[in-house]
């Protein structure tokens, strides 16, 4: 099947309109691979018939599940480890030196997909609170995607997705088993809020936050888009701030209102000086 060009501008304009991904023509086969099956699910004889209904009817629907199949939901356990381990032993010590040992932490995991990494975060700080270290924390876990916040909240998952970056203790720690899959104990589940949000639209209702999780989801966006997310996501961080992007990703030649920390991949402070344009 080939995508004609006015249905793949088409598709690549409500798709960076919607959630910042851009699509470049070289990504043309996505949407053969993704939005085929897609349009079987919905019914639709075709992709191309499909896109006419998007197009020609504006239908909401149609739309925001075309831009889900778009969006790419890859994450895992513990991914990547290091900012699990800057949380223990960088951002947590420096948060009581800068707000009093014991002071409520306030984390953001922006763009959480299926829940993997606000999961790994409340397993983090429970670690941390059975080593005896005083943690009393809030974590808000956002996504644009609807589907991924039902998995989030249900806190379900596969064999293959436990298997998959979660130490064999954690598993048994935190899970129980449940027919096939796997479940997330209502302790570790309510200690993590889920709510939609679009990066791309207004999130300053969410509060202040001391550590945002901004990882692997800026790395779709154009360089306009991702400066103004990174700084509207700076306007809610605390002076004393911390952020945490994707290996592949960096602030550096976008915005200086967080800066490298040395030594410590993909983590970013604050830049207390730094003010956001009026
Ligand atoms: C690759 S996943 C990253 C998951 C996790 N942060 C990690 O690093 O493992 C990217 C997620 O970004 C979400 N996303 C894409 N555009 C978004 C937007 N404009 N606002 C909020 N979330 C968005 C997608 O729905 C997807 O779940």
């Amino acid at each position: 099947m080939t995508i004609s060009t006015v249905d793949f501008d088409f598709v690549a304009r409500e798709v960076k309109e919607r959630s910042g991904l851009v699509l470049t023509p070289d990504k043309g086969y996505l949407l053969d691979t993704r939005l085929g099956p897609l349009a079987r699910k919905d019914g639709f004889a075709s992709v191309e018939e499909m896109l006419r209904t998007a197009r020609v009817r504006r239908d909401e629907r149609v739309l925001a599940a075309i831009v889900d199949a778009l969006s790419t939901n890859e994450t895992f356990f513990f991914r990547d480890k290091i900012p699990f381990e800057s949380v223990r032993e960088h951002i947590v010590p420096k948060l009581f030196a800068a707000k009093g040992k014991g002071a409520r932490i306030r984390a953001w995991c922006a763009a959480c997909s299926t829940g993997q990494e606000p999961y790994s975060l409340a397993m983090t700080f429970e670690e941390m609170r059975a080593a005896g270290q005083p943690i009393e924390a809030e974590i808000i876990a956002t996504d644009l995607s609807d589907r991924v916040l039902e998995k989030c909240r249900a806190g379900l998952y596969s064999q293959f997705e436990v298997q998959r970056g979660l130490p064999i203790t954690h598993l048994m720690k935190y899970f129980s088993k449940q027919g096939e899959s796997w479940r997330v104990n209502d302790r570790l589940r309510a200690q993590i809020e889920f709510r939609r949000v679009n990066l791309l639209e207004q999130f300053n209702t969410l509060g202040m936050f001391d550590i945002v999780f901004c990882r692997n989801v800026l790395i779709y966006f154009d360089a306009d888009a991702k400066k103004r997310t990174l700084e509207r996501i700076a306007a809610q961080s605390h002076p004393h701030g911390f952020l945490l992007m994707g290996g592949a990703e960096s602030t550096l030649g976008v915005t200086d209102a967080f800066q490298p920390t040395p030594d410590r991949r993909g983590l970013y402070a604050r830049n207390a000086a730094w003010r956001k344009a009026a």
